[in-house]
C-alpha cells in the first residue's frame, strides 16, 4: 500500500482529487488532513465514511502536533490546503499568511525527517506570475504576485522549492489556472453566477468583465497530479492549465445562456482592488510528460450547470443558512453595485 496525505481534501479540488486517488489506484491508502475551514465541507468525502483505503483527520496544517506525525508516514504529500480565495484575502491577509505561508514551513519542515517520502507535491497556482498582458506564463517566468492570496502563494511556493534546493526534500510544485467543476464554495465566479442565475438574482461583474482567466477542468487538474505524482522531476515546476481563454463577460452569458436566464442579470459592479487582467499558461512542460486536458469548456460547463442545478442540497443550505456566508456576501457586495 502507498500511503498518501492529501491536505485540504475536503474542499474543492482536494475533494475531487481524493475521490479521483481512491478510483484510480487500489494500492492508496489517502489520509485527509483538512481544518474544515468555512470552505472545507465533511459532506465532500462523506460518501467515503467506512472506507478501507481512506481517513479524515480534522487539523490544522500549521500545528505541528496532528501534521507532522502525517507527513512523516507518507510516501506521497499532496498539499492543497490553503485560504484561497482573492477578494477574503483584500478583506484580510491575517489566516492566509498563517495557513498558506506558516503552515507550508510545517508541513515542509516535518518532510525533512520522512523517512519514505518520495513525492510532496506544492499546489501553487498561476495567481504567482501575476498579471499576463499577452503571451503565456513559463515556469522560469519572474514571479510578481499582486494581491495577498497570490503573494502568499508564491511564499510557499518558493519555500518549497527552498526544501529542495537545500535539503533535498523530493519537492514538485504545480501552477494551476483557474478551476471549476462539482463542489467549488459558492463564492468563487463560476459557482456564484451559476447558483445567482438559479435563483434569477444579479450576478456580480467586477469592472468591465474584460479580465480573462484560463478554464481548466477539476477532473484534468487531478490526472495531472497523479502523473507528476509518477513522472515530476523533484525541484522542477509544472504549469496546469485548461488552454481555455475566456473573458468573465463571455463567460457570464455562457452561464446565462445555459440557465436559459435573461442577460439583464449582470450587474456591472465596482471592479476588484489590483484585479489581475489576464491570466495565461504555457503547458508545453507539462505535455511532454504525456498530459494534455481532455475536457471541452462547453461541455464541462454544461455538466458544471447541471451539477448545481442538481444538487442544491449541497450549496443552497451554505447560501441560505450560513449566517457567515451571508455576511461575507453583503461585504462583499453591498455597496459595490
Ligand atoms: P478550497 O478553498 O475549496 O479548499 C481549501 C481547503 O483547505 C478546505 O477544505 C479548507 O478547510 C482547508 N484548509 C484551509 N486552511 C486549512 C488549515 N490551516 N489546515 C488544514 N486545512 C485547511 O480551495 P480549492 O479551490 O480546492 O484550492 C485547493 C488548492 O489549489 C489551494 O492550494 C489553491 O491555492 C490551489 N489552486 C486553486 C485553484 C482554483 O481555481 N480553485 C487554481 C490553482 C491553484
Ligand atoms: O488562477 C487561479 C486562481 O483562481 C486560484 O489560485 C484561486 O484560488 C481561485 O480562487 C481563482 O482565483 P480568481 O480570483 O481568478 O477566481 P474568482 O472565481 O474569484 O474570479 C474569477 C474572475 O471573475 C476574476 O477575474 C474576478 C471575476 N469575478 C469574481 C467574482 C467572485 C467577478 O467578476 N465577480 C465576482 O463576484
Amino acid at each position: 500500500m502507498v500511503d498518501v496525505l492529501v491536505t485540504g481534501g475536503a474542499g474543492f479540488i482536494g475533494s475531487n482529487f481524493v475521490h479521483y486517488a481512491l478510483d484510480a489506484h487500489p494500492d492508496w491508502r489517502v489520509t485527509t488532513l483538512d481544518k474544515l475551514t468555512y470552505a472545507g465541507r465533511r459532506e465532500n468525502l462523506q460518501d467515503l465514511d467506512g472506507h478501507p483505503r481512506h481517513r479524515f483527520v480534522r487539523g490544522d496544517v500549521a500545528d505541528p502536533a496532528v501534521a507532522s506525525p502525517l507527513v512523516q508516514g507518507a510516501e506521497v504529500v499532496v498539499h492543497f490546503a490553503a485560504e484561497t480565495h482573492v477578494d477574503r484575502s483584500l478583506m484580510s491577509a491575517g489566516e492566509f499568511i498563517h495557513t498558506d505561508v506558516h503552515g507550508t514551513f510545517v508541513l515542509l519542515d516535518a518532510a525533512r525527517e520522512a523517512p519514505r517520502l518520495r513525492c510532496f507535491v506544492q499546489i501553487s497556482t498561476d495567481e504567482v506570475y501575476g498579471s499576463v498582458p499577452e503571451g503565456a506564463s513559463r515556469e522560469t517566468d519572474e514571479l510578481r504576485p499582486r494581491n495577498p492570496y497570490a503573494a502568499s502563494k508564491a511564499g510557499a511556493d518558493r519555500l518549497a522549492y527552498s526544501y529542495w534546493a537545500s535539503y533535498r526534500v523530493p519537492v514538485v510544485i504545480t501552477r494551476a489556472s483557474n478551476n471549476y467543476g462539482p463542489r467549488q464554495y459558492p463564492e468563487k465566479s463560476i459557482p456564484l453566477f451559476i447558483t445567482n442565475a438559479i435563483d434569477e438574482r444579479p450576478l456580480p461583474l467586477y469592472g468591465d468583465g474584460l479580465n480573462v482567466r484560463d478554464w481548466l477542468h477539476v477532473d484534468d487538474h487531478c490526472r495531472a497530479l497523479d502523473l507528476l505524482i509518477e513522472r515530476g522531476r523533484s525541484g522542477e515546476t509544472y504549469n496546469i492549465g485548461g488552454g481555455n481563454d475566456v473573458a468573465n463577460l463571455d463567460l457570464t452569458h455562457r452561464i446565462l445562456h445555459l440557465l436559459d436566464r435573461p442577460a439583464s442579470l449582470i450587474e456591472p459592479v465596482a471592479d476588484r482592488p489590483g484585479h489581475d487582467r489576464r491570466y495565461c499558461l504555457d503547458t508545453a512542460k507539462l505535455r511532454t510528460l504525456g498530459w494534455e486536458p481532455q475536457t471541452a469548456f462547453e461541455i464541462g460547463l454544461g455538466a458544471t450547470v447541471d451539477w448545481y442545478a442538481k444538487n442544491e442540497r449541497w450549496w443552497r443550505p451554505i447560501k441560505e443558512g450560513s449566517e457567515a456566508y451571508r455576511a461575507y456576501y453583503d461585504r462583499q457586495y453591498a455597496r459595490r453595485g
